[in-house]
């Protein structure tokens, strides 16, 4: 099953990829987790990215559809894969769409997680992430069993750099900005499945389950 996650910043996706991926077993494709582990690495890569990311703007097409194709290219992408905030733009998904003709395979399902904007804000500053596991909690929405510390390895939570309050907001800017088309551009080829992501955790999940088990 090929697998696409949309929404804005906090909408949820990486909450319901590590879902989908327990249940589903495809792999998991995140550009924002490959951006910051280069970051991590201290790789190029991560040099290009940072200045982008810290700003909260998009990082430019062509550096993001390289690394998205090297990573669909790995064999565990044969039997399916889940991409997480990519694509993000128009170009980009057009560059998605020759690639995955090239490997003879399509998208299943555009899921779009949609939570009202004014709830966004509160989901991402009040974000928390484990620097070892990469697992993702919420202060109240969310929190691990012992305050502060990741329950899959005890380690202590952070921030994400671009969680703070004024990197925020240019993040939902840039990315309202292009959601709009992009929703468009995968309605119109049939793909589009709306999740209403202003539920629970567990409830939305079983809403994504429903719409690809169908
Ligand atoms: P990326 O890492 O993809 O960030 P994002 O799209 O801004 O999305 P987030 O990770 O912030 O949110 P999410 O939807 O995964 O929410 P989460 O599950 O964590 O990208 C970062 C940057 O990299 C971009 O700004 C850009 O610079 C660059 N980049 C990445 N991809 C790119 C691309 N394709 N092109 C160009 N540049 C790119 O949930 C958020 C919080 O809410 C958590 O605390 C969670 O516990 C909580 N929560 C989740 N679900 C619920 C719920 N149902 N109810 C209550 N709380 C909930
Ligand atoms: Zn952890």
């Amino acid at each position: 099953m090929n697998l696409i996650l949309m929404g804005l910043p906090g909408a949820g996706k990486g909450t319901q990829a590590e879902k989908i991926n327990e249940a589903y077993h495809i792999p998991h494709i995140s550009t924002g987790d490959m951006f910051r582990l280069a970051i991590k690495e201290g790789t190029e890569l991560g040099k290009k990215a940072k200045e982008f990311m810290d700003q909260g703007d998009l990082v430019p097409d062509d550096v993001t559809i390289g690394i998205v194709k090297e990573r669909l290219s790995k064999d565990d992408c044969k039997d399916g894969f889940l991409l997480d905030g990519f694509p993000r733009t128009i170009a980009q998904a057009k560059a998605l769409q020759s690639l995955l003709s090239e490997m003879g395979t399509s998208i299943d399902y555009v899921l779009h997680v949609d939570v009202p904007e004014e709830n966004l804000v509160e989901r991402l500053t009040g974000r928390r992430i484990c620097p070892t596991c990469g697992a993702t909690y919420h202060v109240i929405y969310n929190p691990p069993k012992q305050d502060g510390k990741c329950d899959n390895d005890g380690s202590e939570l952070i921030q994400r750099e671009d969680d703070q309050a004024e990197t925020v907001k240019n993040r939902l800017e840039v990315n309202m900005e292009q959601a709009k088309p992009l929703l468009d551009f995968y309605d119109d080829k049939g793909y589009l499945v709306t999740i209403n992501g202003d539920q629970e955790i567990n409830q939305v999940f079983k809403d994504i389950q429903s719409a690809i088990e169908k």
